[in-house]
């Protein structure tokens, strides 16, 4: 595949350290979006040397190990080079070790640990951005999975910047590599900051200089530039990107699509959920949660425009507009 000439390509900085990615800008784990079907249309419009992997949303581990087919479902088979990583989420140091176990059985080429979901529901099981607020625990957690998959598979932590404020980022980024971490992403942004416009790329750059683990950047990122932008600015290795994919999946490229394309995006997508037996209006659902803030290919002319796509409320007219700017 041609790269587009802006495209800075330097995958050494995870080739060095031993990390299955195929460049440096990974798609973000987000539930409700980036499951099998969202995650391979991103994935084969992108040269592996620029978009380097990706991950499923958080599978959420209670007080049993996952088995091998649960994790799978979430997985699925790899089509691309990019490697797909599994992110657990949970407070269940058994049940935690149990499931990356069976995520490496089921394929995954490395396990990652959600330390960042501000849901109530996980920080009621005292999971995901609970556990920013105790920095020995964090530890713990990363040290019984490290040492559950073995040194093969590399275990990864997703952490935010703080569970109110930023003070102890450079404790959770050297609780993240004591536990055995082999990469740290850093979602800049504070569970109490949610997800506010507004981020501190200096607090990535602090997580940086705390440890010698590969550290990905990741919040804010809107458009192609910024992501060599947050490497020179952090000093991160690698960035990952969330909403921006969302509303751009070009974005890791910086190319340029037309209308069509865009189109043809939106309608592959709702047809690859429809034959993962998603009904209609689930799949149009899912396509409308994109268009609310979709920029790619000049598809949505105005916010009047992008009302009209979010009101039809009927599924065939709604993908028939589609088909009809895809072809
Ligand atoms: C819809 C949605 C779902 C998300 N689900 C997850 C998740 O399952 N696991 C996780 O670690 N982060 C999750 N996140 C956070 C993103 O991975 C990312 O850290 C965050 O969006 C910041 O990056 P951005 O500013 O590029 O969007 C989610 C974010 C969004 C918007």
């Amino acid at each position: 595949m041609a790269l587009p000439r802006a495209t800075v390509i330097d995958a050494s900085p995870t080739l060095r350290d031993g990390l299955p990615f195929t460049g440096p800008w990974l798609l973000a784990p987000m539930e409700g979006v980036t499951d099998s079907c969202f995650r391979d249309l991103i994935l084969e419009r992108h040269d592996p040397r620029e978009l380097g992997g990706a991950f499923t949303e958080f599978v959420r581990v209670l007080d049993r190990p996952l088995s091998p087919p649960e994790i799978q479902k979430h997985l699925r088979e790899p089509r691309f080079p990019m490697p797909v990583g599994v992110q657990l989420m949970g407070a269940d140091l058994e049940a935690l070790a149990g499931s990356a176990r069976s995520a490496v059985t089921a394929g995954a080429r490395l396990v990652d640990l959600n330390f960042g979901c501000p849901a109530k529901g996980a920080l009621r099981g005292c999971a995901g951005a609970a556990v920013l607020r105790d920095p020995s625990e964090l530890e713990r957690i990363v040290r019984v999975c490290h040492e559950a998959v073995g040194a093969d598979v590399p275990v990864t932590a997703k952490i935010r910047a703080g569970y109110d404020d930023a003070e102890l980022v450079e404790d959770l980024a050297a609780a993240a590599e004591n536990g055995g971490a082999a990469m740290l992403t850093v979602h800049c942004r504070t569970r109490k900051e949610s997800y506010q416009p507004e981020v501190d790329w200096s607090r990535i750059a602090r997580a940086v200089e705390a440890v010698s683990i590969p550290v990905c950047g990741n919040g804010g990122i809107q458009r192609h530039a910024d992501l060599e932008r947050m490497r020179r600015e952090t000093g991160c290795a690698l960035v990952m990107v969330g909403q921006a994919a969302l509303y751009d999946p070009w974005v890791f490229s910086g190319r340029t699509v037309d209308r069509r394309e865009a189109a043809g995006f939106l309608l592959q997508y709702a047809e690859a959920l429809m034959t993962d037996r998603a009904s209609r209006r689930g799949a149009v659902a899912r396509v409308k949660q994109l268009l609310r803030g979709w920029r790619a290919g000049g598809l949505i002319e105005g916010e009047a425009d992008r009302a009209s796509w979010l009101r039809e409320t009927d599924g065939e007219r709604f993908l028939e507009r589609l088909a009809t700017l895809a072809r």
